[in-house]
């Protein structure tokens, strides 16, 4: 099953049923642009037979960066450096669609200190993240120009979709949340008013794209925070999805504040008693969303074993099946994989022992085996945990001041 192609309500095929989910980059250039070493990294993740790559963050707002590596679709000047990349992203005959993306509250402060946000409501996580300004009317119409410019950007470059990034506590999932989102206007309060930036911006980006063009959006099940976006206020956004031209939805969780999408590890820590069961760890949220919901639904966090994708595919739960940490990490058995040849991606876990920094760890460790990609290098499994749990803030920071100097 997973080796069957699908086809999308907007027309479009797509080969297999396996894709790469979206995996930020952090190597633009100076100049917010792509590098040769995006083609590298793509036609790479391209030569494993994956239907479908989503690109990770792709910021439609250059002041409003998720790493200050990120590339940034505001100018149809960059159209010549961005081609190259999305040609060798579809060498094998996959999609490639774009994350578009504006980080709000989550921009850290070496971009900015004082980011828009639904509400002055500021992220508190090692003193990285500024007091926010709460958008004005004017500004939340710039950000909706914002997406659809970048959507125009990402169809004239060769792209063939878009995924809408609503989910991970960015400035979309900002405003569905009750917890960042106080606002007492059109765009606050009830879930319908919590969700109309979202919607709005869907419908612009498709009279942009036209009809037959991949959209997808991703959405949180949850926040998993007290008083934050529930998986029932999910569900409803869902619904409303569900009335719109879009053709993949695609489900995970967690902000910034509480990284559920990135907690599968062997020994399955901080996740739910009855999703451990289960190897992917928003399955049994799909279920509520087929019964409210009739659009292709994908899933990412933590399948890894070829049975399992198969059977969730075979029984009808999911249509698609997202991999993110695997395409970094067993890059070279994807190929196998989908031809059933390699039963099991197993995770790679690496640990400082030192509680608090272990997220960090996992994340400036995979930060740096995708810098490595990107220089055409292999895959460096033994790297210094503690190393890693600090690389990032390092990284960010240096990145971060060569752009403000430029
Ligand atoms: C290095 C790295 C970067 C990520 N960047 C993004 C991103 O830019 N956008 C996004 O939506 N999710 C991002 N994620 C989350 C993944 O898309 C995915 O949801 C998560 O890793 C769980 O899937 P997995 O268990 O298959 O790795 C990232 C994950 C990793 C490991």
């Amino acid at each position: 099953m997973i080796s069957t192609e699908i086809r999308l309500p907007c027309g479009a095929i797509i080969k297999n049923r396996l894709v790469k989910s979206a995996m930020t980059e952090r190597i633009s250039n100076r100049r917010f642009e792509p590098i040769k070493g995006h083609g590298v990294l793509y036609e790479n993740w391209s030569n494993t037979g994956a239907g479908l790559l989503i690109t990770g963050n792709v910021v439609v707002d250059r002041k409003h960066l998720e790493s200050a590596g990120n590339v940034c679709f505001d100018d149809e000047k960059m159209l010549p450096k961005i081609e190259p990349w999305a040609q060798a992203a579809k060498s094998n005959g996959n999609h490639v669609w774009v994350q578009i993306s504006h980080s709000g509250r989550q921009t850290n402060k070496f971009s900015t200190t004082r980011p828009l946000a639904p509400s002055e409501i500021q992220l508190r996580k090692m003193g990285l993240f500024g007091k926010p300004k709460a958008m004005t009317e004017a500004q939340i119409q710039d950000v909706i120009k914002s997406f659809v410019k970048a959507a125009r950007i990402s169809k004239k470059a060769g792209f063939t979709g878009l995924q809408i990034h609503a989910a991970h506590g960015y400035l979309l999932s900002q405003f569905l949340s009750p917890t960042t989102n106080i606002r007492t206007d059109q765009w606050g309060g009830s879930i319908e008013n919590r969700s109309r930036l979202l919607i709005s911006i869907l419908r612009e980006v498709r009279k942009e794209v036209g009809a037959d063009f991949p959209i997808s959006v991703k959405l949180n099940s949850a926040d998993f925070q007290k008083g934050g976006f529930t998986e029932e206020e999910s569900l409803e956004v869902v619904k409303m999805l569900d009335k719109e031209k879009i053709d993949v939805l695609e489900i995970s969780g967690g902000t910034y504040e509480k990284l559920a999408f990135f907690l599968m590890n062997e020994e399955g820590v901080e996740i739910r008693e009855s999703t451990k069961k289960r190897e992917a760890y928003f399955i049994d949220f799909a279920r509520k969303v087929r019964e409210v919901s009739n659009l292709p639904l994908m899933i990412t966090g933590g399948f890894r074993s070829y049975d399992f994708c198969n059977e969730v595919l075979e029984n009808g739960e999911v249509d698609l099946i997202g991999m993110a940490r695997p395409f970094i990490t067993n890059m070279e058995d994807i190929s196998g994989f989908l031809q059933g040849e390699v039963s099991l991606l197993k995770n790679f876990v690496l640990r400082t022992g030192i509680k608090q920094f272990e997220d960090a760890a996992e994340g400036g460790f995979y930060a740096r085996q995708l810098i490595r990609f990107s220089k055409g290098k292999k895959l460096k499994p033994n790297m210094n945990p503690l190393w890693c749990s600090m690389f990032l803030i390092f990284y960010e920071f240096r990145k971060s001041m060569v752009k403000k100097i430029s």
